[in-house]
């Protein structure tokens, strides 16, 4: 039978474990603060931005919220970046992507204070990741490296398969997977024998963004199997990049969707904002 690896029974854990870094931080005379800007009512990222919210809430963590309309310009988002920037009692700011068409993300991205960049994505966080530095890391691939750990799974000299390449998930997953001396194959669209790639990895992580793509024959037997995707199917049910039914019999464990990947993005975006306490002035 494959263990069930419980995203939610891990967030919650470490959801606690910040619950008291946050109230010591407070009796010290510390509020840790988030802020959070959406551009535009994009209806999921409005779910995003408000799942965020109530988990700050929860934790103890104070957060500035800036709902900004769609025709805001590029010039007023950083001019209130830079506000925030420069302002001691912010620790750290989230800008939910996806941006409206009109404003470039890389240079949003990149007026961040890297102090301040709970997301990971700043070039220099990303540069840090890469060379070994201590630095914020994207919350998604952070999630699954705890994930992985706290669910007893050894990465050291295991074959890693990463299905994806995006610089939210793929690259630092692969980065990551590397940092703990996984032997690591990024896998993308345009892989040549990909079940032949992917029947390799003792961890296959699927980062595809298809719905139920990676079947059993994706999967060798015993492999540890992560996925990242979530979609919306008819009748409103979710589901992942793998093929839950058909993978389970054959994997040693496995991540559900929903209850897998999902609640670790929140509770290591938690994680970070209390990490850039003591980043603040440097
Ligand atoms: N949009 C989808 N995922 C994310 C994320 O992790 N952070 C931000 N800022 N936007 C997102």
């Amino acid at each position: 039978m494959a263990q069930v690896i419980d995203g939610k029974a891990v967030s919650a854990q470490i959801k606690e474990e910040l619950k008291g870094k946050v109230a010591a931080l407070r009796t010290e005379g510390v509020e840790v603060t988030l802020a959070v800007i959406q551009v535009g009512d994009d209806p999921a990222s409005s779910v995003y931005v408000g799942n965020k919210k109530k988990a700050c809430a929860y934790i103890g963590i104070r957060s500035l919220s800036y709902e900004l309309p769609e025709k805001t310009s590029q010039e007023e988002l950083l001019a209130l970046i830079h506000e925030l920037n420069g302002r001691e009692d912010v620790n750290g700011i989230l800008v939910q992507l996806p941006l409206p068409a009109h404003i470039a993300e890389e240079e949003v991205i990149g007026a961040i204070a890297p102090q301040k960049d709970v997301d990971g994505f700043h070039p220099q966080s990303v540069g840090k990741l890469c060379i070994g530095q201590p630095g914020f890391v994207s919350c998604t691939p952070a999630g699954i490296i705890q994930l992985l750990k706290r669910s007893g799974i050894e990465i050291a000299g295991k074959e890693c398969v990463v299905i994806g390449r995006s610089n939210i998930v793929g690259k630092p997953m692969a980065l990551l997977l590397l940092r703990e001396n996984g032997t690591v194959t990024v896998a993308h669209s345009k892989t040549e024998n990909l079940k032949e790639v992917t029947k390799r990895a003792d961890i296959l992580v699927a980062a595809v963004g298809k719905p139920r793509m990676v079947t059993r024959d994706y999967v060798k037997e015993g492999a540890v199997v992560i996925d990242v995707g979530i979609h919306r199917m008819e009748g409103n049910k979710l589901c992942g990049d793998v093929d839950y039914e058909n993978v389970v019999p054959v994997c040693s464990a496995i991540t559900p969707v929903p209850g897998g990947v999902g609640p670790m993005t929140i509770a290591m975006l938690m994680n970070n904002c209390v990490e850039s306490v003591g980043l603040q002035g440097k």
